[in-house]
């Protein structure tokens, strides 16, 4: 299954996916990442990439007139790598009508869904006061963290937290769950 991958920031997710992809061949559930994508400079997401000799790109909404000239160069660079499927691991865009169209898009997000979508998932749910907060693989559609849900881990909200501390514990479950997901993805391509 050729992947791509779609990062804004640190890219603990995407390094998760290339640490695991002999794991999951040997496991008979076969994926690669074959290019990754940023929506700014600069991302050590897209730094672990080159450090691994995977292409990158990077695709800037200011660069362009429109935000529709965005989504048509963003989906053009990712189609010329051919990919079966699309995640969104940490990136900060919502992705627009013709990449959507062209790609089938898993994103994980860092908490509960429906509860908590948008850009600040760990800050609204502790601000909300949940004791149980977590992390959420869902397929992409049009609304904001709003597509089928694959899969959900659990945790905890500790005494003391603060956001960094508790977004730090929901991405140890976040990037195991990304990892089960596509292996689970690779092995049974019903869903192509
Ligand atoms: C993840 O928690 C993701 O769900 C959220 O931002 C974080 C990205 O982490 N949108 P990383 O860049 O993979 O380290």
């Amino acid at each position: 299954m050729r992947l791509a991958v779609l990062v804004s920031g640190s890219g603990t997710n995407l390094q998760a996916v290339l640490d695991a992809t002999e794991a999951a061949g040997a496991a008979g559930a076969s994926f690669e990442v074959v290019v990754v994508g940023a929506d700014r400079d600069g991302t050590r997401g897209v730094g672990r990439a080159q450090e691994r000799g995977i292409p990158t790109f990077v695709c800037r909404v200011p660069d362009h007139d429109s935000r529709a000239d965005w989504d048509a160069d963003l989906t053009r660079l990712v189609a010329a790598h051919e990919p079966d499927l699309v995640v969104s691991a940490g990136f900060m865009k919502v992705l627009g009508p013709v990449f959507l169209e062209a790609f089938r898009v898993v994103n994980t997000h860092p908490a509960l869904l429906p509860s908590f979508p948008g850009a600040h998932g760990v800050r609204d749910a502790l601000a909300h006061g949940v004791v149980v907060t977590g992390c959420t693989c869902h397929w992409v559609d049009a609304g904001v963290d709003t597509g089928p849900i694959i899969d959900q881990r659990a945790v905890r909200v500790a005494p003391g937290d603060d956001e960094g501390s508790l977004h730090e514990r929901i991405k140890e479950q976040e990037r195991a769950m990304l990892v089960e997901v596509l292996t689970s993805l690779a092995r049974d391509r019903s869903w192509r």
